[in-house]
């Protein structure tokens, strides 16, 4: 049974002994409910690392809506069940109270052009709590390897950066984006489709695997790939779409050409749950590698 670990103090102690006896520590940070595109995270995490610590944590900074935090989804007991199941050694499971204390009043600002498309444009304010979040942990739990998932592509280059400019040594492992038969990206958010809702996210796949056949068809246009994706979700009877984006690996501002390694994204609402999705262009193809059942992008 992996053991649990609520109070920050408790697990600064826990992490203190482990660096203390030169264990290697990964690190898996949650929102729980968890799923099989976390699970690739902390296998790989459980292999390359002699402790592994997840975070199970529904962060309130990050939401731009208190009713989208209070409806997350939390179900502590199986996802408790399902990290022992897999080898993790400490799950920490901090109460609201416990990462923002009463009068809480600092925060991780990123600034720059990181934040400035994709969600830092349609979610003002959704970064600054992911980083402020992810600061913390890192702080507390000071590993030395955190794994992120490339689903949410934005996120792991934020964290990058956030690694790099504040000096910790922390070496962060993105994984591809683990997806259904169909392709689905598994999110928690799935749960709240309904059959109807579920085949249309599909064009949201759909759509990305497009762009990628149109760019081994040698298109480089941005705007014609865009168009066509866009095309492909309103067929499908989506039309709330927060962006679709062709932006650069690594600064993610947009490109008028396309080139291999640029990344093509989405987010758009099905019903009332917003899904976001990506795929990167040309390297080693991502379309194919999910072709060939990899299931995971
Ligand atoms: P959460 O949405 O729970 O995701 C935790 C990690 O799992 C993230 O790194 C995310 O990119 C990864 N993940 C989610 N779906 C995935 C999929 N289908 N394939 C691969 N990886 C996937 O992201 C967060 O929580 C929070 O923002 C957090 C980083 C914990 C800060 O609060």
């Amino acid at each position: 049974m992996a053991e649990v670990i609520k109070k920050i103090e408790d697990m600064k102690k826990k992490a203190g002994l482990l660096r203390a006896r030169a264990q290697t520590v990964g690190f898996v940070p949650t929102m729980g409910a968890l799923h099989e595109g976390h699970l690739s995270l902390i296998r790989r995490a459980r292999a390359e690392n002699d402790v592994l610590i997840v975070s199970i944590f529904v962060n309130p900074a990050q939401f731009d809506k208190g009713s989208d935090f209070r409806s997350y989804p939390r179900q502590f007991e199986s996802d408790l069940a399902i990290a022992s199941q897999e080898g993790v050694d400490v799950v920490f499971a901090p109460d609201g109270d416990e990462m923002y204390p009463a009068g809480h009043s600092n925060h991780v600002e990123v600034t720059g052009g990181l934040t400035k498309g994709l969600c830092g444009a349609s979610r003002p304010g959704h970064f600054r709590g992911v980083a402020t979040v992810v600061e913390k942990l890192f702080d507390i739990v000071r590993p030395d390897r955190a794994y992120f998932g490339r689903k949410d592509y934005q996120q792991a280059v934020i964290v990058k950066r956030l690694v790099r400019d504040f000096g910790f040594d922390i070496d962060v492992v993105v994984l591809p984006t683990v997806r259904e038969p169909d392709g689905l990206a598994i999110s928690s958010r799935n749960q709240n489709l309904s059959d109807n809702e579920r085949q249309k996210a599909l064009s949201i796949y759909r759509a990305l695997a497009r762009a990628s056949e149109l760019y081994d068809s040698g298109e480089r246009d941005t705007k014609v790939i865009g168009r066509e994706m866009r095309n492909i979700l309103n067929e499908w009877g989506i039309t709330r779409i927060d962006y679709i984006s062709v932006v650069d690996p690594e600064t993610l501002e947009d490109v008028e050409a396309t080139r291999a390694g640029v990344v093509v994204a989405i987010a758009a609402w099905v019903g009332d749950t917003r899904l976001i999705d990506n795929m990167a262009l040309g390297v080693g193809s991502e379309r194919q590698l999910f072709l060939d059942k990899a299931h995971t992008v």
